[in-house]
């Protein structure tokens, strides 16, 4: 944790990506990824849920505990499921134990920065427990927000922001995500809290950035928002194998001798 706070100081930008797997999250770690989220977006992106909203804690955990066996030496964070931290600062704080009991992983993910939220944040912290916490498009809070839109635009909508990310420094998260928000605003929370923000749509002046696994490899060829940059077309090759693969099977030519065995001991 003291990490990133150093990084702030320093100028160095965090990287951050999510894993759902070991698989990836053993590329990640070997590539040097700063931060790991096992976001809630596992929902959308591996389960095929259309929103955040029915992912479970058990399902967190099991992607939490895949992902510390791929990249056991990285420093990875879990999201806090929808209504897994909202109802009470006891039921809180044993989801967010259980999560790290269970996973192996240092620290939790939640989204808002309002006074209960905060509570929360500052019960977590005290109890031993890393927070990041996540401003701006919170996925979970979809139907409130009415839409995936950028979020505070305006005098008033970008002073309660700021507000709510100096509350969340001051209720002890190491780290806030800022996610669709203006560049400029984002620029100014970044230059008004002391610790890092990693910025999701939140433009360049943020202090490092995260952008979901699968979009950043063009694994999720449909979404296609302003933000988004596609840094490999996986889909596109993978598509490519499976048809080959097909092609061959049904014309015979494979598994070619090369990949049979004889009868010989
Ligand atoms: O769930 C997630 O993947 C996230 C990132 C988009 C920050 O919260």
């Amino acid at each position: 944790m003291r990490r990133f706070l150093e990084m702030k100081r320093r100028g160095e930008r965090i990287v951050m990506l999510t894993a759902y797997d070991a698989f990836f999250a053993r590329m990640l770690e070997e590539e040097g990824v700063d931060l790991i989220l096992v976001g809630d977006s596992v929902g959308q992106v591996v389960l095929g849920y259309d929103s955040t909203l029915p992912v479970t804690l058990d399902q967190m955990i099991h992607h939490g505990s895949a992902v510390r066996r791929g990249a056991p030496s990285s420093f990875v964070v879990v999201d806090l499921p929808f209504m897994s931290y909202q109802v009470s600062v006891d039921e809180t704080i044993r989801n967010a134990g259980r999560v790290l009991k269970e996973t192996g992983l240092q620290g939790v993910k939640l989204e808002g920065g309002d006074p209960r939220t905060c509570t929360m944040v500052e019960a977590l912290v005290t109890a031993g427990i890393p927070v990041i916490g996540h401003l701006g498009l919170r996925p979970q809070s979809i139907h409130t927000l009415g839409g995936y839109r950028v979020q505070g635009r305006g005098e008033e909508e970008a002073g309660e922001l700021l507000g709510q990310a100096l509350a969340l420094e001051q209720a002890g998260a190491f780290a806030v995500v800022l996610e669709l928000v203006p560049a400029a605003l984002a620029e100014q929370v970044t230059g008004s809290i002391g610790i890092p923000t990693i910025g999701i749509g939140a433009g360049v002046g943020c202090d490092g950035q995260v952008l979901v696994l699968y979009d950043a490899l063009g694994l999720n060829a449909g979404f296609r928002p302003r933000f988004l940059k596609q840094f490999a077309d996986l889909e596109e090759m993978a598509r490519a194998g499976i048809q080959a693969y097909a092609r061959e099977v049904r014309a015979g030519t494979y598994p070619a001798p090369e990949h049979s065995f004889g009868s010989e001991p």
